[in-house]
């Protein structure tokens, strides 16, 4: 058992930070965002993740991004958050933007996975509890589904809004053809889409094939999730491979032969980055935020120091176009 908190906050903490409209909306989120897929579940250290989150707001990262099936085991990211906000962030909730998602399986049978209104309702009630929240700020509908009409998930969303349960909705994943129509959809009802959350970095470019133009022209938030590569863009992997790392532990998601193939790239971003005077993850995050169509980049942190460095990402969001020709000739 963790000892009661008597966390206060850095009182300097929005001097750290900036902040950028979400589209056409009335809100506005720092330029970094803190993740919980990793390292907030049910086996990792409880006193860490608490750390990383008060690391996060003490520099004015105001909003924590979750899911459903987020852990592992599923549900306990959610779960230890929960713990976490009564503990050390209960006068902070109005200064909070707290968001989950649904959309990949939760629970057998044919009413825990995808994007059916059934799923969608009892989910969102399911991660309310887990967090011991009254509504999360920003519900996502975590990946497409084609076998459901988007009618029926943007009417699910729209629903949750209208039941005080969310306060703003999103998507996540969805290609340009899905998310005009989802925009309309939801635009049509009286619910217009926030922000869109797609997978964005140096190594994944696809958001440049039209989702950005769309979110630009719509009035789209967007925020990039993985603008590190799960690590990869960073210099941990440059003198070997650590045991405590994304790649070497038992990630499902990421594996050491794909950082050893990317490694050669890897190592000539990072010398750019030097002639930056920052590092690798910095010149990543920054390389993301020098668009303004982009309202804030998601990162994930095992360590505090990881937030410590990424934060500075800010500070220099400006390239010159011989830097962006390197680095693209390189990505
Ligand atoms: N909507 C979706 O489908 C979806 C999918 C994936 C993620 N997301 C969201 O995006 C968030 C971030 O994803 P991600 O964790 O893949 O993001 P990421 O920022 O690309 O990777 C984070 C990982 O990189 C390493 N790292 C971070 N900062 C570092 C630094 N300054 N120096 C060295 N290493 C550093 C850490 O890994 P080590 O463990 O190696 O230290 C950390 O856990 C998730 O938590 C989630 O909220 C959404």
């Amino acid at each position: 058992m963790s000892k009661k908190s008597n966390y206060i906050a850095d009182e300097n903490r929005y001097e750290k930070m900036n902040y950028r409209r979400t589209g056409n909306s009335g809100l506005l989120l720092p330029e970094l965002s803190l993740g919980l897929w990793h390292n907030f579940g049910g086996s990792d250290n409880f006193k860490n993740a608490r750390n990383l989150l008060k690391c996060a707001f003490d520099n004015g990262i105001t909003h924590f991004d979750l899911a459903n099936n987020y852990g592992p085991p599923p549900g306990s990211a959610e779960r230890n958050f929960g713990k976490i906000l009564k503990k050390d962030f209960k006068n902070y909730r109005d200064e909070l933007i707290i968001s989950s998602k649904a959309g990949y399986g939760m629970w057998p049978g044919p009413y825990g996975d995808n994007g059916s209104k059934k799923f969608l309702m009892a989910s969102l009630d399911q991660s309310l509890q887990r967090m011991e929240l009254d509504y999360v700020d920003i519900f996502y509908h975590h990946r497409p589904d084609y076998n459901t009409p988007l009618e029926e998930t943007m009417g699910a969303l729209d629903l949750m809004v209208r039941q005080g349960k969310a306060l703003y909705v999103g998507i996540s994943n969805y290609q340009p053809k899905e998310a005009k129509r989802a925009f309309k959809i939801l635009k049509d009802l009286g619910t217009p889409c926030l922000i869109h959350q797609p997978n964005y970095n140096l190594f994944d470019r696809w958001i440049e094939n039209g989702l950005l133009d769309l979110l630009g022209d719509s009035g789209v938030g967007a925020i990039c999730f993985s603008p590190l590569a799960q690590g990869m863009l960073t210099d941990k992997y440059i003198n070997g491979l650590p045991k405590d790392s994304r790649a070497v532990k038992d990630s499902p998601f990421l594996n050491t032969e794909q950082v050893l193939e990317m490694l050669p790239k890897i190592k000539r971003l990072n010398e750019i980055a030097k002639n930056r005077n920052q590092t690798l993850a910095q010149m990543a995050i920054s390389w993301i935020l020098k668009d303004d169509r982009i309202t804030s980049v998601l990162i994930g942190a095992s360590k505090t120091e990881q937030i410590l460095d990424s934060v500075k990402a800010i500070k220099n969001t400006s390239f010159s176009e011989e830097e962006l020709a390197l680095i693209s000739d390189i990505s």
